[in-house]
């Protein structure tokens, strides 16, 4: 049981950043990551639909074997984390909680801003959790719809994406925030395209550092922790699995053999 795998999932590429951040800290830990690549973006469906899709995910990683589930993408962490904890008899772990405790950390001037999807940001589980460990924050949210397609085709330091950022930013800017919440796992990979725009007084926080601590602390309290001496990686997606491999492999520190199709509806 130790030594079984963490399950990592997203609707994409951008719980890739979550992995990295738990193979860098938990380096011995086995991560089975999915990446729902037929069905991103996640961010604009609704409430029910990514619940459903969160618990196809969910089965699979069971028939895995994992032994915790780290919901690496905040779409679902806001949407489904509750009921998730609630059907399964393992650890887990969402995105939203430690991404909330880094900003009140972080923040001098009680000014947050969060972007994140659509969805995201209608369920005001940032403002939510964020005002619970702090009444005094403000919290100033704005969804970047665009953002999650610029990363998924590649387009980190384009200027196409910087002119998007510019937009999208400009308000909270004008709010005076000294934090900024990337409340997407798919935005720390354009990190420098948002911090150019949003300029060196605004502090990026990404989730995923947080997350991972948070996973450690998790696994430990269980005694679950991993013996072996080399982890193994596996990964699984819904669509293509060469557009997969291509960007994980400009994401992650070491190389993906294999990347293998899964019809994910079967396991409705
Ligand atoms: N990476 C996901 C998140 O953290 C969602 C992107 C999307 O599917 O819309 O919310």
């Amino acid at each position: 049981m130790n030594n079984a795998p963490i399950g990592v999932f997203d609707s994409g590429v951008g719980g890739l950043t979550v992995a990295r951040e738990i193979m860098r800290q938990l380096p011995n830990e086995s991560i089975v990551y999915f990446g729902d690549m037929a069905r991103v973006p996640y961010g604009s469906k609704s409430k029910d639909t990514v619940i459903s899709f969160s618990r196809q995910i969910v089965n699979f990683l069971t028939e895995k074997h994992v032994k915790a589930i780290v919901i690496a993408c905040n779409t679902a962490s806001a949407f489904a984390l509750s009921e998730i904890v609630a059907e399964t008899d393992f650890p887990v772990v969402g995105v939203i909680e430690p991404g909330a405790k880094t900003a009140d950390e972080i923040t001098a001037n009680n000014k947050v801003g969060v972007i994140a999807t659509e969805g995201t940001v209608k369920s005001g589980m940032y403002s939510k959790v964020i005002k619970s460990i702090n009444p005094d924050i403000e919290v100033f949210q704005k969804a970047c719809p665009l953002f999650v397609p610029l990363v998924e085709e590649g387009l980190l330091y384009d200027s196409i994406t910087i002119e998007v950022a510019d937009r999208y930013l400009h308000d909270l800017l004008s709010y005076g925030i000294d934090t900024l919440v990337l409340g997407c796992t798919h935005y720390p990979l354009i990190r420098r395209t948002i911090q150019k725009v949003a300029g060196e007084n605004v502090s990026l926080v990404s989730p995923a550092y947080e997350t991972a601590k948070e996973l450690e602390k998790i696994i430990s309290k269980n005694n679950i922790e991993s013996s072996l001496e080399s982890a193994v990686h596996r990964f699984y997606v819904s669509d293509s699995a060469d557009r997969f491999k291509k960007l994980a492999s400009s994401i992650l520190p070491c190389d993906i053999d294999e990347v293998v199709h899964v019809n994910i509806e079967q396991y409705g």
